[in-house]
């Protein structure tokens, strides 16, 4: 029987749990592909001390598992970091914030020694930009940075009745083709009111476990 994407995630998230050193509190990210990791976690809990939690939904999700969930300044620096993608290259650059937890998994992600993506196959792409990219913004700072974006080529779009767990919103912004992901996430994130945009390329994945109908691929930078 043909695998479904959700057979793929699947898979990725039980390939990942081979990266997880045994006593660790680890980073979790966010979505649909980070549910199926966290309900790996769950089946080892007795292995690891914890986890950081990248959003509300993921804790919750690992609380429901019993696991603890450990605030960052607590846990310090992580060892690894198991999150999804919305897009990512053969370089793991990526683009995030899908489920608009951007700023959180950033924060993870830089706190953390190794990054490892799970995705199945249909997030991988030549260059970004199709998916449209989250930036996420103070309130007051929505008009302005709107129209800095659209000076730099973007076609912004406020993501209706979202407010993000840092009580932002979400531009998600369509029409860039991104030849220079590390140039466009620092352009970005020196507008000011953005809190962080969803590109990962200054600080890409370590390691990629794609899901395709022939197994799990593992792919490095
Ligand atoms: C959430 C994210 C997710 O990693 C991204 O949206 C992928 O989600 P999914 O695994 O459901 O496809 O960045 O902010």
């Amino acid at each position: 029987m043909a695998m479904t994407q959700d057979d793929l995630k699947r898979a990725v998230a039980q390939a990942a749990v081979a990266h997880v050193p045994a006593d660790c509190i680890v980073g979790v990210g966010t979505g649909s592909t980070a549910n199926f990791f966290i309900d790996e976690l769950g089946k080892i809990k007795h292995r690891i001390r914890g986890a950081v939690a990248s959003s509300e939904a993921s804790a919750k999700r690992l609380q429901g598992h019993g696991i603890e969930v450990v605030s960052l300044n607590d846990a310090g620096s992580l060892p690894v970091y198991v999150d999804g993608a919305d897009e990512i290259t053969r370089h793991l650059h990526m683009t995030k914030g899908g489920g608009g937890a951007l700023t959180r998994e950033k924060i993870v992600a830089a706190a953390s020694k190794k990054f490892v993506c799970v995705c199945d196959a249909s997030k991988l792409v030549d260059v970004l930009g199709r998916f449209p990219l989250p930036i996420e913004v103070i309130p007051m700072a929505r008009s302005y940075v709107a129209r800095e974006v659209v000076a730099l080529g973007g076609q912004p779009r406020l993501r209706t009745g979202f407010t993000t767990d840092n009580g932002n919103l979400i531009l998600d912004v369509s029409g860039l083709s991104i030849l220079n992901p590390v140039e466009l996430e620092t352009a970005l994130n020196n507008i000011a009111g953005v809190v962080t945009n969803g590109l990962f390329a200054r600080r890409p994945a370590d390691v990629l476990l794609l899901g395709t109908a022939d197994g799990v691929q593992t792919l490095t930078a």
